[in-house]
């Protein structure tokens, strides 16, 4: 058991000149220490190649041969000591560092939570996907086409030749002679039906926008929104297109609608209809919704003109069908109450949370 630390004063005894070394002032100072590099400096002073226990190691031959094994033995336990005291300081800051950075992340499960806003489908896209659903609903599959469409499907394929008067019907953006920005989906049947080589059945919706040159107002948009319908078979009659017309209708404005029909024109269906939902608001009784008829118009629809039917590639004589047109920002407006068309496309927040349901 060595009694003392005390290795300078022993030195000096045998006329070794050297400071004397408090063990326990090192070991204060290292429990002092709070920083991992400072504590990692004082290693390198007290165990290091040129700390005062190596120096005093290194004075042991000087010393006479018998006192040398009793003089190392107390500056290792000396050693052993500071490097005991200077391991368990390093355990205790590293464990106090990890203890700091699991409270710095802790996850406190019991806070209230942050609820961010976000946004939702537009009331355009809202009703489009309703009516495709239903649709799909009936077997019907979704095509596309291009809004940059050619004169030659947006009007010839649909029995629109140059220079008819039917033209008029729809003022159109044209980007060359040839090529314009489409005026409805219509053009999207011919595409369809010359795909399929003149063989039936057909039965496909194409949703998407569509462009005239009107002048912007609560009613009128130069860009808007149509969903095209087409069937055709080999025994498809106008039965079948109000059929379908009125389950639509019901799906979309309650079960208790009825449709009508009234006569009118497209180049490309004959005979030809549009087509008016009784009015979900009054029931049929007249209000300023239906403007007192009790009735409201929704959609153009009728039977695929021979012509269309011959161009696209299908016999007439062996082939019929119905097409429709929905105008989508219509059914908007009369199903939300919506007054002017632009707020359709004004992107407020306060008009989409009002109307559509947050998915
Ligand atoms: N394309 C017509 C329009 O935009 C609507 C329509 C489509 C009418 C299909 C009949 C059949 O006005």
């Amino acid at each position: 058991m060595i009694r003392s630390y005390l290795i300078g004063t022993f030195l000096l005894e045998r006329g070794i000149v050297m400071e004397e070394l408090d063990l326990q002032a090192m070991l204060e100072e290292i429990r002092k220490t709070k920083a991992p590099k400072a504590l990692q400096d004082l290693r390198i002073q007290f165990l290091g190649k040129k700390s005062a226990l190596q120096a005093a190691l290194s004075q042991m031959g000087k010393l006479p041969p018998e006192e040398r094994a009793s003089f190392g033995q107390r500056v290792n336990m000396m050693k052993k000591l500071v490097a005991e005291e200077l391991d368990k300081q390093q355990k205790i800051l590293d464990e106090e560092a990890i203890r700091l950075q699991l409270t710095s992340e802790e996850i406190d499960l019991t806070l209230p939570g942050e609820a961010h806003e976000h946004g939702s489908k537009s009331i355009i896209n809202a009703i489009t996907d309703e009516i495709i659903d239903i649709l799909i609903g009936m077997g019907y599959e979704v095509k596309e086409g291009p809004e940059v469409e050619t004169d030659h499907y947006n009007f010839e394929m649909l029995n629109v030749p140059k220079d008819h008067p039917a033209r008029d019907m729809q003022d159109s953006f044209y980007i060359t002679e040839n090529l314009l920005l489409r005026t409805q989906t219509s053009p999207v049947q011919a595409r369809t039906m010359l795909e399929r080589s003149g063989v039936g059945p057909i039965k496909m919706i194409c949703p998407g926008k569509v462009y005239r040159r009107d002048d912007d107002d609560a009613t009128h948009s130069h860009q808007f929104t149509q969903i095209e319908g087409l069937v055709i078979g080999e025994h498809i009659t106008m039965a079948d297109l109000k059929g379908t017309l009125e389950l639509l209708a019901k799906r979309m404005f309650g079960e208790k609608r009825e449709i009508r029909f009234r006569s009118s024109f497209f180049p490309f269906t004959e005979p030809s209809v549009e087509v008016d939902v009784s009015c979900f608001n009054c029931d049929g009784k007249g209000c300023n919704i239906c403007k007192g008829t009790g009735w409201i118009e929704i959609l153009g629809a009728g039977m695929v003109h021979p012509n269309v039917l011959r161009m696209g590639g299908f016999d007439p004589d062996k082939y019929t069908g119905f097409a429709f047109g929905i105008g989508v920002e219509r059914i908007a407006m009369l199903r939300y109450g919506i007054n002017d068309i632009r707020h359709l496309y004004s992107n407020d927040k306060r008009v989409v949370k009002q109307f559509v349901k947050e998915g």
